[in-house]
């Protein structure tokens, strides 16, 4: 089959690779009709993870099951998917309480496993024309049986969709509370987007790249700028002096200034200076142990300097981590059915399988206008 495989830093080719076969019976594999590029996929693109050439990327994936194995239960070959970028069982310690990307038997050695991704395990993405997933019946969610199936609105359902929600509810958003969110990239979109489905009063998102701040606006959020001021004086501003609610960080450990120079620990410590005392952060955006690519010695130990004494006197408090995507994927499904949601906004090309080369470069890139790329094998 054809599949995109990570050769080194910006080095993805579309070749040719061995088809999936089932090699649990729990096993199910997938025809991918629609899988995407992540803000994950670039860190991983860019080198600046640990992973080996060889993979298949990609963990955003919607298909049609092809085939199942022998104690497959739920699910039929025809069926219409979507599945979690978080590979789990169902039964261990962790999944039994819902935290499905912290599964401690799908990555042995570590806790929760991810299709296409370093650190979570050795299984090949999807970002190819047939994927193999682990635990179907638990991993597969059920799509509508529509004739102009929404794709690319179910699509998001398997991480960003979720990921913006899970910071919302990391940061345990309430109706008529306001919320910043740093970083609008599609997570950040979609936290900006999840925090006005569940009834934020003022949403305020903070980037530097006109169109992605433009579908800010669009949703009717405030877009900050960080290029016009510091982003911290301009929540202040917009929250008579007090600072938000609630604060969702969907940038990572590569946040940038908007000169382009990495300062890891800017976004952490801007959350803090405009959030009120006792607010809580979401905080989704990825970092890592160790970066060995990284510019100093305290961030390649995945170390920061981090406002802890003014965080501690505000009593600010914070959720971290992989978002658990099962928790929510079912319920955001169903708002995309009733029409209640619309995450496809965020995506601005929709390109054959055979393209990721460049578009990863574009996206990669920021270029201007590419926000969401989803692809067809
Ligand atoms: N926790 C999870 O389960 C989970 C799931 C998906 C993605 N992620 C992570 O979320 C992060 C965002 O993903 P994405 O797909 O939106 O990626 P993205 O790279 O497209 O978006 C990041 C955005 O942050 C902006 N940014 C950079 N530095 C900033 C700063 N200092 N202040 C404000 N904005 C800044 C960039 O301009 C960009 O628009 C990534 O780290 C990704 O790995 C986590
Ligand atoms: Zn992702
Ligand atoms: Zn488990």
């Amino acid at each position: 089959m054809k599949a995109v495989v990570f050769h080194g830093p910006r080095d993805v080719r579309v070749e040719r690779v061995p088809d999936p076969v089932v090699e649990a019976p729990t096993d199910v594999i997938i025809k991918i009709t629609t899988t995407s590029i992540c803000g994950s996929d670039l860190h991983m693109y860019e080198g600046r993870t640990g992973l080996e050439p060889g993979r298949v990327l990609g963990h955003e994936n919607l298909g049609e099951i092809v085939e199942i194995g022998g104690a497959v239960q739920q699910l039929r070959v025809g069926d219409r998917v979507s599945v979690p970028f978080n590979i789990s069982c169902g039964y261990c310690r962790n999944c039994e309480r819902g935290r499905t990307a912290y599964c401690i038997t799908t990555n042995p050695g570590g806790t929760g496993a991810a299709f296409g991704f370093d650190g979570l395990g050795s299984y090949n993405g999807g970002q190819a024309e047939f994927l193999r997933v682990p635990h179907g019946d638990f991993n597969c969610l059920e799509l509508p049986r529509e004739r102009a199936l929404k794709e690319l609105d179910y699509v998001m359902c398997a991480d960003v969709f979720a990921t913006g929600y899970h910071a919302t509810e990391l940061a345990g958003v309430r109706p008529g509370e306001s919320v910043v969110v740093f970083g609008a990239g599609p997570v950040g979109l979609m936290a900006t987007y999840a925090a006005i489905i569940k009834g934020a009063d003022r949403v305020m998102t903070v980037d530097r790249h006109s169109d992605r701040l433009r579908l800010v606006e669009e949703m009717g959020a405030f877009p900050i700028d960080d290029r016009k001021a510091p982003p911290t004086e301009q929540v202040l501003d917009l929250t008579d002096g007090e600072g938000a609610d609630r604060g969702c960080e969907c940038v990572g450990y590569q946040a940038h200034d908007p000169d382009g120079i990495e300062h890891p620990n800017t976004t952490m410590n801007n959350l803090i200076g405009s959030v009120k005392p006792t607010g809580r952060f979401g905080v989704v955006g990825l970092f890592v142990p160790r970066d060995p690519g990284a510019i100093d010695e305290i961030a390649k130990r995945g170390e920061m300097l981090f406002d802890f004494g003014a965080f501690w006197w505000k009593g600010q408090s914070m959720g971290t981590g992989q978002c658990n995507v099962k928790a929510y994927n079912r319920y955001l499904r169903d708002l995309i059915a009733s029409d209640r949601a619309r995450p496809s906004f965020v995506v601005s090309h929709e390109l054959p399988l055979d393209d990721a080369e460049e578009a990863y470069r574009n996206f990669d890139a920021r270029e201007h206008g590419w926000t969401k790329v989803v692809m067809h094998p």
